[in-house]
């Protein structure tokens, strides 16, 4: 079996020469799709032969994408707050109307922000990042699950992130919501399980997507410069394509039965702590 080029992430070849589509006859719903993490999934998806509807709140951006990617007939954009029930009501219904169901609920819309002082936080920001990153993704997944629950089989997915397990290096209200988003995604597991339906989070660490590029106003070259050296697994850099990628393995029946995990594609980060080696280092040297 050949593996195809970098953009075509799990395309595969078989014997008989035809493409192994991962996701061939699903449809799925990508909250905050029209960017960064998200725009890259809906990339893949289509590739591996979903239909994708984009829920976001960049209007220009969404519907650029579905025009790049072949429009309607494969994917589509609607405006979704998701703070907002009724925007996430009827995001889930469009593409059960256009698209016949909904086999893949990625949550993945979110915003934060670099700070950690909490005497600087203000609590305006705190409550909208609860909104956007764990009330939205709860809305997401109760309007999955009830078209998913009759179907008795489905996906649900959340971009949490290596803050749902690490603290110190994003403010208070971003490592907060990720926990969150990992304990809702957990709970939802259990009572989902009952349905066929299972519910994962994926966990990426720092990527240089327009959140991070606006959020600093550094360039996506030079931060991925900086990740790729603070990082654990030498000689690479996290891209959005990455991200897309453990996406894909989740949606697909490639992970019939895997549910309740909070997959990390942080190239080992999570797991050590740098700084005792540093400062050993830095007392050799
Ligand atoms: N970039 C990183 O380093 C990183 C690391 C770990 C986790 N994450 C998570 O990945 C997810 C995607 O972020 P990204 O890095 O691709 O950033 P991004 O800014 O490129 O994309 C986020 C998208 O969410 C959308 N969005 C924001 N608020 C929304 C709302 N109320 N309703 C609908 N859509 C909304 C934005 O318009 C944008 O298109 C987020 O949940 C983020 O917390 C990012």
């Amino acid at each position: 079996m050949a593996t195809r080029s970098f953009g075509e992430v799990g395309i595969r070849e078989g014997s008989s020469g035809a493409l192994m589509l991962w996701l061939e006859g699903k449809v799925a719903l990508i909250t905050g799709g029209a960017s960064g993490i998200g725009e890259s999934t809906a990339k893949l998806f289509v590739q591996h032969g979903a239909k994708v509807v984009i829920a976001d709140i960049q209007d220009d951006l969404g519907t650029s994408i579905c025009e790049q990617l072949g429009g309607h007939e494969t994917i589509s954009y609607v405006h979704c707050d998701v703070t907002s029930d009724s925007d996430v009501r009827d995001a889930v219904d469009l593409a059960v109307s256009k698209y016949g169901k909904l086999d893949i609920m990625f949550n993945n819309a979110g915003v934060g922000r670099l700070e950690t002082d909490i005497l600087e936080s203000s609590n305006e920001n705190f409550k909208r990042v609860m909104d956007i990153n764990v009330y939205g993704g709860f809305l997401g997944a109760k309007h999955a699950a009830r078209v998913m629950i009759p179907a008795k089989k489905g996906c649900i997915l959340f971009t949490a992130s290596v803050l749902s397990v690490m603290g110190g290096f994003a403010d208070h209200s971003y490592v907060a919501s990720k926990h969150a988003v990992v304990g809702l995604a957990k709970n939802l597991c259990v009572e989902m399980g009952r349905y066929g339906i299972r519910v994962n989070c994926i966990s990426p660490s720092a990527v240089a997507t327009p959140m991070l590029t606006k959020g600093t106003g550094v360039e996506k070259e030079a931060l991925e410069s900086l990740f790729s050296e603070a990082g654990n697994l030498e000689g690479e850099v996290l891209e959005a394509e990455d991200v897309a990628a453990a996406a894909l393995y989740l949606a697909s029946d490639e992970s019939k039965y895997v549910s309740g995990v909070n997959l990390m594609v942080d190239g080992g980060c999570s797991i050590t702590n740098p700084s005792l080696s540093m400062a050993i280092k830095s007392r050799m040297s």
